[in-house]
């Protein structure tokens, strides 16, 4: 508790005005009124301190590949085991990991608000429905199911690993079963139902995000007019001229405190 509130009074300073549109927040609570509707969106710095490395900053890189090399259609067609591989390691080092107290903030939040709440998140683990989140959209896939790379038989729940010497898992069509993964050239999933949420919400908050890659770094921008724009993680996002206000530091630290008693 003394960090959070030395975190809190960390924030009470404006950012200079040459950095763009936000300032540090003065507030160590964030409110909403009854007629508020929430969209947040996560990126993988909500799940860091469960243990997943995010992919931007320290410890990006998996075996000096970029992110971009092993997350393509690109990728796939030319070396679907190393892929298969990268989305192996990623499976278990998701399934080995625990909700945090940011994950639990979030669907404290989805209880207190209801249907009011959307959350959208860009991580395919599954720390938010592990913390009781209900109601979810997953924009880049999750990390635990599968689909056909041939036919359109849907994805299916698998949380089995592919490596070297283990054959690719085959389609009873012939294709192959790569991961339900929105990969970098690929359209993302659910948008009409994400865009219908941005376009009603009055509070758009990103949390952990770097604001790097597309179409979620342009979320903040689309509503910045008419909702309120609210960061939340410990850096500045590359997209920080959207955001009115920021909370700068750790999500498991900051939200918690920056929910309770969210309702006014
Ligand atoms: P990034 O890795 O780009 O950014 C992670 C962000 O989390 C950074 O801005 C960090 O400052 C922040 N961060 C680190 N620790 C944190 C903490 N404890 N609490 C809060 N924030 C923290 O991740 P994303 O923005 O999610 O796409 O990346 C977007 C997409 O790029 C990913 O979904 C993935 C990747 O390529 C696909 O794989 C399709």
């Amino acid at each position: 508790m003394e960090i959070i509130r030395l975190y809190a009074l960390l924030v009470r300073r404006p950012i200079e005005s040459s950095r763009g549109a936000g300032v540090l927040s003065d507030s160590s609570m964030i409110t909403f009124k009854l007629e508020d509707r929430v969209f947040i969106l996560t990126g993988a710095g909500v799940s860091a301190e469960s243990g997943i490395p995010t992919f931007r900053g320290a410890g990006g890189l998996w075996r000096n590949y970029r992110i971009e090399e092993v997350a393509s259609p690109y990728a796939w067609r030319r070396d679907p085991r190393l892929v298969w591989e990268f989305y192996s390691m990623r499976r278990r080092v998701a399934g080995a990991a625990k909700p945090n107290p940011a994950h639990l903030a979030l669907s404290d939040l989805e209880a207190q608000l209801g249907d009011r709440l959307f959350l959208c998140t860009q991580n395919v683990d599954n720390l938010h429905e592990q913390a009781g989140s209900k109601r979810i959209a997953h924009m880049h896939g999750e990390l635990f199911k599968s689909r056909c790379d041939r036919c359109s038989s849907g994805p299916f729940p698998d949380a089995a690993t592919y490596e070297p010497p283990a054959e690719l898992p085959r389609c009873a069509c012939g294709g192959i079963v790569r991961p339900h993964i929105c990969w970098f050239g690929e359209m993302p999933y659910q948008m009409d139902e994400i865009f219908q949420a941005l376009d009603r919400c009055t509070v758009f908050i990103a949390i952990g995000t770097s604001g790097a890659v597309e179409p979620a770094a342009s979320f903040a921008a689309r509503v910045t007019r008419r909702a309120k724009t609210i960061y939340v993680g410990p850096e500045e996002p590359a997209n920080r001229g959207a955001f009115a206000d920021w909370y700068l530091g750790p999500a498991g630290e900051l939200l918690p405190e920056l929910f309770q008693g969210a309702m006014t």
